[in-house]
């Protein structure tokens, strides 16, 4: 089952950026598939380490991409990418305690953020470091 699908809507230009948020938004799919089949609970942990350490090679990109183009939103853009890293760290640590984590919960909390970041915040500065090159 997949409750999204990659779409061209999110596509910005940049090659290595686009395969990026694929490979991102695929493991989230991997969430949404194991929780189809009733999985949801035994993966969310493992799910949680990959998107952090995928976040973070991700945000290293991009961030290494709009410093070398002078891109101005940089601080801006960064405190966006703590602030997620941030909240990850945060539902991956409280399961870790072993508190409750409702896998639903985080893949549609995941989902969203990364759907808006992509579409909105991604968007400010793909244009400007295309023009820049
Ligand atoms: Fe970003």
């Amino acid at each position: 089952m997949t409750y999204f699908k990659w779409s061209n809507d999110y596509e910005l230009g940049v090659e290595e950026i686009d395969k990026q948020h694929q490979t991102w938004l695929g493991l989230l799919e991997q969430l949404y598939d194991a929780m189809s089949r009733g999985d949801g609970s035994a993966v969310i942990g493992k799910v949680l380490d990959n998107v952090l350490t995928y976040t973070k090679v991700h945000f290293s990109t991009e961030e290494k991409l709009m410093e070398s183009h002078g891109y101005p939103g940089l601080a801006d853009h960064k405190t966006l990418h703590k602030g997620f890293i941030a909240r990850i760290d945060e539902t991956k640590a409280s399961y870790d305690s072993g508190s409750m984590v409702n896998p639903i919960a985080v893949a549609n909390a995941l989902k969203s953020w990364l759907l808006d970041h992509i579409c909105t915040d991604d968007r400010l500065y793909v244009p400007y470091v295309k023009s820049h090159s």
